[in-house]
């Protein structure tokens, strides 16, 4: 049950922000941690969420804006395909295990709900549920999302730590940057690239019905120990998403394709190159976006249907509508 202390972490970025302002609509007491740098302006402003400054990497910070709280989600992360492992290993293990550290602490501490994601399962050919082994595949996202989940399930198995894990696949919605920003600047600038044609279901989940889950999760008395994959119902294809996204926005669709095997040493090569010679900025291709573009992502929603009464509410039809019209309004 979701105490009336809540903090929620990553809440100036994509998921978090939508996870807090609702959280702040449906009447709750809601606390934002965010780094002095962090752009907040998409938080409700009429004073119903308390905002606290500090670092997930630092305890003493940390301390001061747990204070009181009973239910975490975690949305916070280090969520790119490219960077330095350690800064992934900062912010995607060592946060968790401060924020763990913190909770076992605090008195009434009743649900740590943390969002992972699908990628820890390795990008297999074939997705499946939540019994799928995770597996690393030498990526540092890939590998620090499952070495957060580890400190977590060693804290569950060692003294009963309440956390639920939801794991979602793509998620898109106003406000993403890495995959509805990046992919229509892409169609606008012609350098679009699909692989494998774009067959791929990418595993969509519309960022409402994420919130809808993570809500159900902390809320329901039975989810403790457990994981969900999250995923919309309907089955789009990255080819169906980046087309609709082209017609809606009036881009030219996609024109480029590589097979998933050519694609992959393309990756490898700028990889090599950009550490080869120090470069900071993303290379044009890496394997991590590979893997996503050609993998399917369509994994079983079934447990989350039946355990959180999840359903995918915003259709892509209504999902994508409201994407365009913040495309367009952002544009303009
Ligand atoms: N987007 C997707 O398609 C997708 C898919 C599957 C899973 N996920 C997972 O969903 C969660 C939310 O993703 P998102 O797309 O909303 O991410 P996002 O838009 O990139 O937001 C990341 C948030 O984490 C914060 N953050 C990052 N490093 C931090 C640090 N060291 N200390 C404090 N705050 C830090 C950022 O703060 P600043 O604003 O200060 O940088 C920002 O608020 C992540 O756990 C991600 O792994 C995302």
């Amino acid at each position: 049950m979701i105490a009336s202390e809540i903090l929620v972490t990553g809440a100036s970025g994509f998921l978090g922000g939508y996870l807090a302002n609702r959280l702040a609509d449906d009447g709750r007491k809601v606390r934002v941690l965010a780094r002095r740098s962090s752009d907040v302006s998409r938080l409700n402003k009429d004073g119903s969420i308390q905002f606290c400054y500090g670092e997930l990497e630092d305890l003493n910070s940390l301390r001061e804006c747990m204070r009181n709280v009973k239910t975490v989600f975690h949305c916070a992360a280090m969520s790119s395909d490219w960077g330095d492992e350690r800064a992934f290993w900062r912010a995607n293990v060592l946060a968790i295990e401060n924020l763990v550290e913190i909770a076992k602490e605090s008195e009434g501490f009743n649900c740590f709900l943390h969002v992972s994601s699908t990628d820890v399962y390795g990008y297999p050919m074939f997705p499946g549920d939540e019994s799928r082994e995770l597996k690393k595949v030498g990526l540092p996202y890939n590998e620090s999302k499952i070495e957060g989940e580890a400190v977590l399930w060693r804290a569950y198995r060692d003294v009963g730590f309440p956390v639920t894990i939801l794991r979602p696949a793509t998620i898109y919605g106003p406000h993403s940057m890495s995959i509805v920003k990046e992919i229509y600047d892409h169609l606008k600038s012609r350098t679009m690239l699909l692989v494998n044609r774009g067959e791929s279901p990418a595993g969509l989940v519309y960022v409402d019905n994420l919130v809808d889950a993570a809500i159900a999760a902390a809320d329901s008395h039975d989810t403790a120990g457990k994981a969900y994959d999250i995923t919309d119902d309907e089955v789009v294809s990255w080819f169906g998403f980046a087309n609709t996204l082209a017609d809606r926005t009036g881009t030219k669709r996609p024109f480029l394709n590589l097979s998933e095997s050519i694609a992959l040493k393309c990756g490898y090569l700028f990889e090599a190159l950009w550490r080869a010679l120090n470069i900071s900025t993303r290379p044009p291709l890496t394997r991590h976006a590979v893997y996503l573009f050609s993998r399917d992502q369509q994994y079983d929603n079934r447990k989350a249907k039946v355990e959180l009464g999840y359903e995918s509410r915003v259709s892509f039809e209504e999902g994508m509508n409201r994407t365009v019209e913040w495309l367009k309004s952002a544009d303009d």
